[in-house]
């Protein structure tokens, strides 16, 4: 169940605030003991700065909202596949009518004027100047410099919500977060260490040159024959750095997919300023993503849908959630969604942060979106604090998304070595992966204990082949992540969505639970093969990792699918 808001919090001002204050107690509503090492503080905002703030307001039934999610994603559900509307969600997550009037109200006795900033209208913008926002919510605004960038931004270490607000608002934002607006990073990897492809290890003829389309093909049977409904689109995730060459795919389309026609071509669509602006410098994740999503999910109309820097919800959200309301914004979103770029989850995004974006994603589940996510490429993850613990990725730590991982060798697969996974802090084990986690931590929980928890949810969720992609970029690259393994499992759903839909079918949608159920699990082919290992410090004279061992793991999870295997459980 995904909790919202902010925790309330009873104290003495902790730390000095405004004269008024500091004589008697106030209920903050949201505390910060400290700056992150990042900032260091400057001084105080001038009264007159002007801030661009934004209420969560509290949805009318987000339990709701997530009981419909697993009615319509259970395959035991008599519901199943009988996705939501976009209005049957926003039911679920719209403010209650009085949320409403009193946020309405209140700005208008505070001659605020409020925007709604999603289309539930479950997030209202307003501007005041910092004098009148330490009035109104208790607050000591001030300026604090990032060190590393140079970049300003105006905090509060601690605000209260007007008694008006109170149990209509989960929490006012950006006050008491801070983030690194550089956190958001794509998972590939030039390098292919690991790769070490036991000199005995089969290597299919299709494999010969390298992880190809129709290597891809070979492997998990992917069909090369084209999708023939237009309407069935596959997002692509685009981010600042991850333009993808035109010219580049027409080459690889002529060298790697002589079968089809070299100047199949995908739509842009640009979010926060964002566009694929062939002049702009560019990372290989891009390339990477267009390449192998066009490459493998043969004529289905891709749509890569870009998000730029400026971001509207700020440095906190990154324009995360900025993406995920354009996507619920839309009657007809893409049914399938990968997205190969990811951050540290606690190092970067606060709790409630987080819950509000994942939140986002089960709505998109609810209508029948299936949304993939890389697990990155950080093995067991290092946590910043001491380097000891291990640290869960964003989106993967969402329950909501399914969370690919990677794997190495081609016959059989094996676990490849920096396969993001673990256990995150911010979500409880989801009732999905109850059994198939307990039964892990039973016999292997010990090895590692104490640097994860134990009741987060596990991820990745499956794998796939995550080494040697030959990528065009005016020359030919050999790429491995995680983010190649999540654009050919959303090709392969994308593919089996167009046969679904040519039957009159609804869409797989969420995947999890059909993923794990008895049926999903006999799908797919467990990795029982080698290990997650990254070395955290210098020092590490061991690396780090898990294995891949029978049953669910958090290297490769429940393991690598096959087409066959998909189009069984979609019942084809
Ligand atoms: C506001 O917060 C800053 C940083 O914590 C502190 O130095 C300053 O004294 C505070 N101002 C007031 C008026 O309390
Ligand atoms: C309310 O805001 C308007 C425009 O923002 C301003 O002209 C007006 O003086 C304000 N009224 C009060 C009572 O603050
Ligand atoms: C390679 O083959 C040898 C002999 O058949 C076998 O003992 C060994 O386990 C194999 N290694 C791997 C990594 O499969
Ligand atoms: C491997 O590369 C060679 C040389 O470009 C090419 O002739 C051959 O067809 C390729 N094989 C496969 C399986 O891609
Ligand atoms: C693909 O679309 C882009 C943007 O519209 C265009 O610049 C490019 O030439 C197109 N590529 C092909 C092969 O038609
Ligand atoms: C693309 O980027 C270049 C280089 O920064 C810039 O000059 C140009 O205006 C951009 N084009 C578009 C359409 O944004
Ligand atoms: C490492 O940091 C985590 C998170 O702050 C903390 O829970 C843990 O106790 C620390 N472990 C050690 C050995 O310092
Ligand atoms: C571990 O996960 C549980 C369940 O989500 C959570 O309640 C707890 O706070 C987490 N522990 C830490 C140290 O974050
Ligand atoms: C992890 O896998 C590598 C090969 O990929 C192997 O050399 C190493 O011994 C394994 N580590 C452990 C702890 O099993």
């Amino acid at each position: 169940m995904v909790r919202i808001g902010g925790l309330l919090v009873v104290a003495l001002a902790p730390f000095a605030l405004a004269e008024a204050h500091t004589a008697r107690s106030v209920q903050y509503h949201e505390t910060r003991q400290t700056i992150p090492r990042r900032y260091s503080f400057t001084g105080a905002a001038p009264a007159n700065h002007n801030l661009k703030l934004r209420f969560a307001l509290k949805q009318s039934d987000p339990d709701g909202l997530i009981d419909a999610l697993y009615d319509v994603s259970d395959p035991d559900s008599p519901k199943y596949g009988q996705h939501l509307s976009k209005s049957e969600v926003e039911k679920f997550v719209a403010p209650k009518p009085e949320a409403m009037a009193a946020v309405t109200s209140w700005l208008l006795q505070h001659n605020l004027s409020g925007t709604p900033l999603s289309p539930a209208g479950d997030w209202v913008g307003f501007e005041l100047p910092v004098g009148q926002a330490n009035d109104l919510f208790s607050a000591n605004f001030s300026a604090f410099v990032d060190t590393s960038t140079g970049t300003e931004v105006v905090r509060t270490l601690a605000y209260a919500l007007p008694a008006e607000l109170q149990g209509h608002v989960d929490f006012v934002h950006p006050t008491v977060s801070f983030a690194d607006p550089t956190a958001t990073k794509s998972s590939t990897v030039v390098a292919t260490r690991g790769n070490t492809a036991a000199a005995n290890a089969s290597v299919p003829a299709a494999c010969i040159n390298g992880t190809t389309p129709a290597c891809l093909q070979s492997i998990y049977n992917i069909p090369s024959t084209p999708a023939v409904n237009k309407d069935n689109q596959l997002g692509v995730t685009g981010r600042q750095g991850g333009v993808a060459g035109y010219t580049f795919l027409e080459t690889f389309l002529e060298t790697l997919r002589p079968d089809i026609d070299p100047t199949t071509n995908f739509t842009v669509i640009g979010i926060d300023g964002g566009s694929n602006n062939q002049s702009l410098p560019s990372i290989s994740e891009g390339n990477l993503d267009i390449q192998y999503t066009i490459g493998v999910a043969t004529g289905v109309p891709v749509v890569y849908i870009f998000v730029g820097s400026q971001w509207q919800d700020g440095p906190e959200y990154q324009g995360w959630l900025d993406q995920a309301n354009y996507l619920l914004s839309q009657e007809n979103p893409p049914h399938v969604m990968t997205t190969s770029w990811g951050a540290y989850e606690e190092t970067e995004f606060s709790q409630p942060v987080t819950e509000r974006i994942c939140q986002a994603y089960a709505q998109l589940g609810a209508r029948g979106v299936s949304f993939l996510v890389a697990s990155l490429d950080e093995g067991v993850g290092c946590s910043p604090a001491n380097m000891t613990n291990f640290e869960a990725t964003f989106p993967s730590n969402c329950p909501y998304v399914t969370s690919v991982g990677g794997t190495d060798q081609y016959d059989p697969e094996i676990a490849w070595f920096a396969s993001s996974g673990g256990f995150t802090n911010y979500f409880p084990i989801p009732k999905y992966q109850q059994e198939v986690v307990s039964t892990w931590l039973a016999k292997y929980g010990s090895q590692n204990a104490g640097r994860y928890n134990a009741s987060g949810r596990g991820f990745p969720d499956i794998s796939a082949l995550a080494v040697k992609y030959l990528v065009y970029e005016g020359f030919w690259l050999e790429l491995a992540g995680t983010s190649a393994a999540s654009p050919v499992i959303a090709s392969m759903i994308a593919l089996v969505n167009d046969r679904l839909r040519s039957v009159g079918k609804p869409p797989l949608g969420w995947l999890n639970p059909l993923l794990y159920s008895k049926k999903g699990i006999a799908a797919l082919t467990d990795v029982v093969a080698g290990n997650s290992s990254i070395t955290c410090t210098e020092d590490d004279v061991t690396p780090r990792g898990f294995d891949a061992v029978p049953g669910w793991d958090p290297v490769t999870g429940l393991g690598v699918p096959s087409f066959d295997s998909f189009l069984a459980l979609a019942g084809l």
